[in-house]
């Protein structure tokens, strides 16, 4: 039993997918969310600043006595995982892995498709580990740059012309090529589940990075003895690096509760 707080941290909002899907499987932890509202989007920048904020990102979370942290970014998990897993003495988890397993296994005819920032796409990551899982599979991978500025901006709704018309013409070459799954290689990406699902029809299976992400922390707390013996509900507290008020809204109607009351803001400089 271990009643420290778990940590999970984002660019922006996308992290909360794996909050929510915690908070359904474990909904006695406490949780502590950073999100850098101040610097997202990361998936444009370079592997020297990714792990640069990333690392910021895991002091100012530390300053909290956590059990383990959660890199609820696939942009951070492709590009620092190993860095940040290295640098500290708690369990470090990422999203990718968790996702690819959960692809690797849910195509039925082998075309797996796979959209992420340009940083996951470049790095190849998720190819690598589906392939581990599954080597005859064919992935076909797509960076949409554009989707977490507008999700940020809350642009994430069906029935909104500019989402409907950048997802349409992102996603068209995955669809035409015959992909049955899709992985939401970007944890904002399930905000826009509606729209991505209406494109792609409802055969295509999507694989939701944050949600798989949570699910493996689920199971590590739970082997290694580590879960809260709180019933719950956990405490939730969220730091963002610029104005609360915009992450506070997007983030209520995101969730599902209001997170109004406990959000505060942190100069993610000084770390
Ligand atoms: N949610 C982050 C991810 O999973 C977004 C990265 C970004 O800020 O571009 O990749």
């Amino acid at each position: 039993m271990d009643e420290r707080p778990i940590g999970v941290f984002d660019s922006g909002l996308g992290g909360l997918t794996a909050v929510r899907e915690l908070r359904r499987l474990l909904p006695g932890e406490d949780i502590v969310y950073f999100g850098d509202t101040g610097r997202v989007p990361y998936g444009g920048r370079s592997a020297d600043t990714i792990v640069k904020y990333a690392r910021q990102d895991v002091a100012f979370l530390r300053t909290f006595d956590l059990k383990a942290i959660v890199i609820a970014c696939g942009t951070v998990s492709t590009t620092a995982l190993d860095v940040l897993t290295a640098e500290n003495p708690i369990p470090v988890l990422g999203v990718v892995a968790p996702a690819a397993r959960a692809a690797a296994r849910a195509t039925r005819n082998g075309r797996i498709g796979l959209i992420g920032t340009q940083a996951s796409i470049r790095s190849g990551a998720y190819e690598r580990l589906i392939h581990r899982e599954n080597p005859g599979a064919q992935v076909l991978a797509r960076a949409c740059p554009l989707f977490v500025p507008l999700v940020e901006n809350g642009r994430f709704r069906r029935g909104d012309v500019v989402i409907e018309t950048v997802a349409a013409e992102y996603l068209a070459p995955l669809r035409e090529a015959g992909v049955d799954t899709l992985v939401l290689g970007c944890t904002h990406y399930p905000l826009l589940e509606g729209v991505i699902s209406a494109c792609m029809g409802p055969e295509v299976t999507l694989i939701n990075a944050g949600a798989e992400g949570a699910r493996a922390v689920a199971g590590m707390l739970e082997q290694s003895d580590a879960l809260s013996p709180s019933a719950g509900p956990g405490r939730y507290r969220y730091f963002v690096s610029d104005r609360q008020e915009d992450f506070s809204h997007l983030a209520s109607i995101f969730l599902g509760w209001d997170v109004t009351e406990s959000v505060g803001q942190v100069d993610i400089s000084q770390y």
